[in-house]
């Protein structure tokens, strides 16, 4: 069965089919461009933008792919956390659809598509322990099946990615910094002492980023001619200064060895058959390589899924609302937009194909 995917939760607004075997086709348009100017999202055009986007992109995707509308047997779309505006568009989008092909709705939470999504490529032994680390969250898993998911550890502060991202905004590196500081980083070794790897003194499986932040812009302070020029055209061939590389180094070497030092401890704790890494700075070379090396000390899979699949993205909300529509659950048309901060209810109805969209009435 086709099931169409939707990801509208921050700045990338995206589409996706995915099929019994797995990807069909995707489409995204990502907003960096139009944040950037600003060092961050900036919400009210964030959703203004998925709402233009939304449409169009629907019928590209369909036109290329070559599906027909009735192909299609299920929509899943992101329902949080995210940003409340940009959800709702997404939401809306959704509702619409299903309402005119007569088909069912699941919402999708966003972390556990981010966790689930490397199933599209290989099959994920389970249990695993999933690492999940983007620009809003930064998480330990347990994670029993893809429908159990037990959280053994958060970020108390900051997100790994707002770490990235900060700390690049100090340096007048372009949002999203984390890309660049991972790229520049490949220029030098790093400095183990320069910066704290944070908040291990103790015996849980938290995290707290937001002092590491706080020192590197103590270091800037001190050293202002790390500070990029504006002048200086910042784009993917830039070569960094010597000294800027070697800071970059330091910098992601203390996130991913943090990271790296409680899946451990989780590890210890947790018997599991795999370790899945996800979220956006699940694309960070050095984080990609710790975990690795961690998968091979413990004997067990690494599951670390493609640089196009670690970033937002509708092929993940496809696969796994195809997932839950599978395994029989849906959700109504009552279904409501989770922001940020807020637990997402499991309020998942049986799905009931002879009233696919108002199976809670059923
Ligand atoms: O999952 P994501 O696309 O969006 C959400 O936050 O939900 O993650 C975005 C974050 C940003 O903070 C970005 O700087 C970071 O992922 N990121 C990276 C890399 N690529 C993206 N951080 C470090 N290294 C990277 N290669
Ligand atoms: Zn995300």
């Amino acid at each position: 069965m086709l099931c169409l995917g939707i990801e509208t939760s921050c700045d990338e607004t995206s589409l996706a089919l995915v099929d019994d075997k797995g990807l069909v086709d995707q489409i995204t348009f990502s907003q960096v461009d139009i944040h950037s100017v600003f060092g961050g999202v900036v919400p009210e055009m964030a959703s203004r933008e998925h709402l233009n986007r939304l449409s169009p992109l629907y019928q590209v995707l369909m036109r290329r792919s070559g599906a027909q509308k009735s192909d299609i047997r299920a929509v899943a779309v992101t329902r949080g956390p995210g940003l409340l505006g940009c959800l709702l568009m997404g939401l809306g989008f959704a509702k619409g659809l299903v309402l005119s092909l007569d088909i069912p709705l699941v919402g999708v939470n966003h972390l556990h598509a981010h966790l689930m999504v490397p199933g599209l490529e290989k099959d994920i032994p389970f249990p695993a322990l999933g690492l999940l680390v983007s620009g809003g969250h930064t998480s330990i898993y347990l994670i029993k099946s893809p429908l159990e998911f037990v959280l053994l550890g958060r970020t108390l502060d900051d997100a790994a990615g707002e770490a990235f991202d900060k700390a690049a905004k100090t340096l007048n590196i372009p949002y999203p910094g984390g890309v660049l500081i991972d790229r520049f980083a490949g220029f030098s070794s790093p400095d183990e002492k320069l910066f704290p790897r944070p908040y291990l003194d103790n015996s849980n499986l938290d995290f707290s980023f937001s002092g590491l932040k706080t020192a590197m812009v103590y270091h800037v302070r001190d050293n202002q001619d790390l500070v990029l020029q504006d002048d200086l055209p910042v784009n993917h061939d830039l070569v960094p200064p010597e000294k800027l590389a070697l800071v970059c180094a330091s910098y992601n070497w203390s996130i991913a060895m943090t990271l790296k030092t409680k899946l451990k401890r989780a590890l210890d704790r947790n018997p599991v058959k795999s370790i899945i890494l996800a979220g956006g700075v699940a694309a960070n070379t050095m984080l990609r390589r710790a975990i690795k090396d961690l998968a091979r000390e413990y004997q067990i899979e690494a599951v670390i899924p493609d640089l196009s699949l670690c970033t937002d993205n509708a092929a993940m909300v496809a696969w796994y609302g195809r997932m839950l529509i599978n395994q029989g659950l849906c959700h109504s048309l009552d279904l409501e937009a989770v922001p940020r901060g807020r637990p997402i209810p499991r309020d998942y109805l049986k799905l009931d194909l002879k009233h696919p969209h108002l199976c809670n009435c059923s």
